[in-house]
C-alpha cells in the first residue's frame, strides 16, 4: 500500500543543478543534444581515443539499454503480435548474391571531388546546401550525375572545405564495404548494406520447415553498413548502423490484410510538401496514396511503435515517395519523417518490392523459389512488403523528443521524459546515508528488486539530491530510498521522476508497484 506524498522529501538536487550550470545545453540545436548524450555517455564515438572515424557511434550504458529496449518493442510489435519468424543471417555476402540483387551495380552516391584540397562530398548535398540552388526549389536527390555536374557549375558550387570552384566531374561512389573472403584474391564479398538480402537468401529453408501457407513474415535485426561519402550529421548518417527489417511474402493475387478491417478508421499523419494532413487510412487505399491494404497495416504499426517509445504524433508523418526517390527494387514507397531539432530525418522506409529479389536470386542460383499456392494450384513466386526501420535513426529521434530542457517540469537541470518501457533503467536505489545500515538495506533492497526482473542501479555517492538529479538525467522513471523509517516500519521512498512527487511503498510490494508503474507508463505521482 502507498503511504501519503511527502513532497521532496528527500532534497531537490539544487547543487547539482549549480555544478551543471557551465556545462548548461539549451534546447534546439543537435550539437546541444549531442553534447549531453556523449557527456553521459549514452553515445560514444567510435575509436574515440584514435581520433573517431565519421559514421561510426558505440553506444554506452544507458544508450545500449535505450536501444535494445526500442529494438524489443519493434520485436513484439512487428513480430511477436503476428506470429511472424525472426532470423539472424550473416553480415558478409557473397558479391554473387549483392550482383543478382542489383546493389553491386545500383547501391551508389553521387560522388564530386575538389581538385585544390582532394576532399570529396555528395554531389546532391552540396546542391541542397547552396542558397541560390534553394532558392530556385532544386531538388537533387536522385539526378544523374551528368544533371547534378550542370547544377552544380550553373550555381558555381564551391567546395566547402576549402572554398574554391571548379569541382570535378560529378561520378558514381558504391557504398558497399569490400572485403576478400579467405586468403584466395578475388573471392569478393561486401558487408550487406540491408539485412533484407540476408532474409530472401533463407527463404526457401524457411519455407521447407515452416510451410508454404502465405503469407510468411520474416524479419531480423542486425547490422548494415554504408561507406557513406561524407557523413556529417551526427548520428543519423552513419557507416555502420542497426536495422530492423521486416519482410513480408504474400500471394500478389490478394493485397489485402485479414486486420485491415481494425484499423481503417484510424488515422495516419501524412506529409506533402511542407504541408500536413491527417488521413484516414481505408481513404488513403481507397484513393491510391498507399498502395495496398498490408502496406497500410505496417504503416499503422509504426505509429504505434512510435507513440510508445515517445514520439508524439505531431512530430512524425509518412511521406510518399517520388520515383526518383523510390529504391531500384521498389514499385512504391513510403517513408516515415520525423521533426526533430536537427531538421527532418527519415527513419523508415516501407517498401513494396514486389517479387523483385526473389526472381533474381532465382535467376541468378537457377534454384526455384517460388511457393504452390493450394487455393489456385499453381507456382507463384511471393510479392513481399517491407517496412525497413533504422534504430539508430529512431534511437536518435527518442532522444530528441524525450529532451526536456532546464525548467521545465520544475527541475534546474536538463532531463529526459523517456517512456518508462524504455527507459535505461527501471529504478535507481539509493540509501539516505553510508551508514547505520542503511547502505546494507539499500542492498538488500537493491537485489530483491533485480531477482524480481528489473533492472536497477545502486548509487551511494553524493547528496541525495544529487543524485535524483543523476538519475533525472538519464530519464530513470524511479528513485527508491532507504532512509531509517526503512528500519522500523519497513517501508521506502518511491520517487516519480517527472513532478518528484515521493510515496512510501512497503518493500515487499516494490518489485510488483513499479512493474504496474512501468506497464502504465506512470510518471507522476
Ligand atoms: N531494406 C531497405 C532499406 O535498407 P533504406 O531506406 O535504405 O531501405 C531503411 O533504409 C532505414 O535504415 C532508413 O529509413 C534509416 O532509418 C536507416 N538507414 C539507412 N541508411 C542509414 C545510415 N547511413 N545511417 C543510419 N541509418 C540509416
Amino acid at each position: 500500500m502507498m503511504a501519503e506524498t511527502k513532497k521532496e522529501r528527500h532534497g531537490s538536487g539544487a547543487n547539482e543543478a549549480k555544478a551543471q550550470k557551465e556545462a548548461a545545453p539549451s534546447r534546439g540545436q543537435k550539437e546541444t543534444l549531442m553534447d549531453v548524450a556523449i557527456r553521459r555517455s549514452i553515445l560514444i564515438p567510435s575509436s574515440e581515443i584514435y581520433g573517431s572515424p565519421a559514421g561510426f557511434y558505440d553506444y554506452g550504458p544507458v544508450g545500449c539499454a535505450i536501444k535494445r529496449k526500442i529494438e524489443d518493442l519493434w520485436r513484439q510489435e512487428f513480430l511477436q503480435k503476428d506470429g511472424f519468424h525472426e532470423i539472424e543471417t550473416a553480415i558478409i555476402l557473397p558479391e554473387a548474391v549483392l550482383k543478382a540483387s542489383g546493389h553491386a551495380e545500383n547501391f551508389a552516391d553521387p560522388l564530386v571531388s575538389c581538385p585544390s584540397c582532394k576532399n570529396k562530398f555528395r554531389a546532391d548535398h552540396l546542391l541542397a546546401e547552396n542558397a541560390d540552388a534553394k532558392k530556385d526549389g532544386v531538388n537533387a536527390e536522385g539526378l544523374p550525375p551528368q544533371k547534378l555536374s550542370g547544377l552544380l557549375s550553373r550555381y558555381k558550387a564551391k567546395c566547402p572545405a576549402c572554398g574554391k570552384g571548379g569541382l570535378s566531374e560529378v561520378g558514381w561512389f558504391n557504398l558497399m564495404f569490400k572485403t576478400n573472403i579467405g586468403p584466395i584474391e578475388g573471392n569478393t564479398a561486401y558487408c550487406r548494406p540491408e539485412t533484407a538480402q540476408g532474409i530472401f537468401l533463407d527463404f526457401a529453408r524457411i519455407v521447407r520447415n515452416y510451410g508454404s501457407r502465405l503469407p510468411i513474415g520474416i524479419g531480423q535485426v542486425g547490422r548494415s553498413f554504408r561507406n557513406e561519402i561524407s557523413p556529417r550529421q551526427g548520428s543519423l548518417r552513419r557507416r555502420e548502423f542497426t536495422q530492423m527489417e521486416l519482410e513480408y511474402f504474400f500471394n500478389p493475387s490478394d493485397q489485402s490484410h485479414p486486420n485491415f478491417g481494425k484499423i481503417k478508421h484510424e488515422k495516419l499523419r501524412f506529409a506533402n510538401g511542407n504541408r500536413h494532413e491527417n488521413i484516414e487510412i481505408g481513404k488513403a487505399v481507397s484513393e491510391g496514396l498507399i498502395p495496398n491494404e498490408i502496406m497500410a497495416y505496417f504503416l499503422y504499426k509504426q505509429k504505434i511503435l512510435y507513440l510508445a517509445v515517445g514520439i508524439p504524433e505531431e512530430r512524425f508523418a509518412f511521406r510518399r515517395m517520388p520515383p526518383e526517390e523510390t529504391p531500384h527494387y521498389s514499385r512504391g514507397n513510403i517513408d516515415l519523417e520525423v521533426e526533430t531539432s536537427s531538421g527532418v530525418v527519415e527513419t523508415v522506409g516501407t517498401a513494396y518490392r514486389t517479387d523483385y529479389d526473389l526472381s533474381c536470386h532465382a535467376k541468378a542460383t537457377g534454384i526455384d523459389l517460388s511457393v504452390f499456392v493450394e487455393e489456385e494450384k499453381k507456382r507463384i513466386i511471393p510479392h513481399v512488403v517491407e517496412p525497413s526501420m533504422g534504430a539508430d535513426r529512431l534511437f536518435w529521434c527518442v532522444l530528441d523528443s524525450c529532451f526536456r530542457a532546464r525548467g521545465t517540469g520544475g527541475k534546474e537541470w536538463d532531463w529526459f521524459d523517456f517512456p518508462p518501457a524504455i527507459a535505461p533503467y527501471h529504478a535507481w536505489v539509493f540509501p539516505l546515508m553510508k551508514k547505520e545500515g542503511l547502505d546494507e538495506k539499500a542492498r538488500e533492497a537493491e537485489a530483491m528488486l533485480r531477482e524480481s526482473g528489473l533492472t536497477v542501479y545502486y548509487q551511494e555517492s553524493g547528496s541525495i539530491g544529487r543524485r535524483y538529479a543523476r538519475a533525472d538525467e538519464i530519464g530513470v522513471p524511479y528513485c527508491i530510498t532507504i532512509d531509517f523509517d526503512t528500519l522500523s516500519d519497513g517501508t521506502a521512498t518511491l520517487r516519480f521522476r517527472n513532478d518528484g512527487k515521493q510515496v512510501r511503498v512497503k518493500l515487499g510490494e516494490l518489485a510488483g508497484k513499479i512493474a504496474s508503474f512501468v506497464k502504465e507508463g506512470k510518471v507522476g505521482g
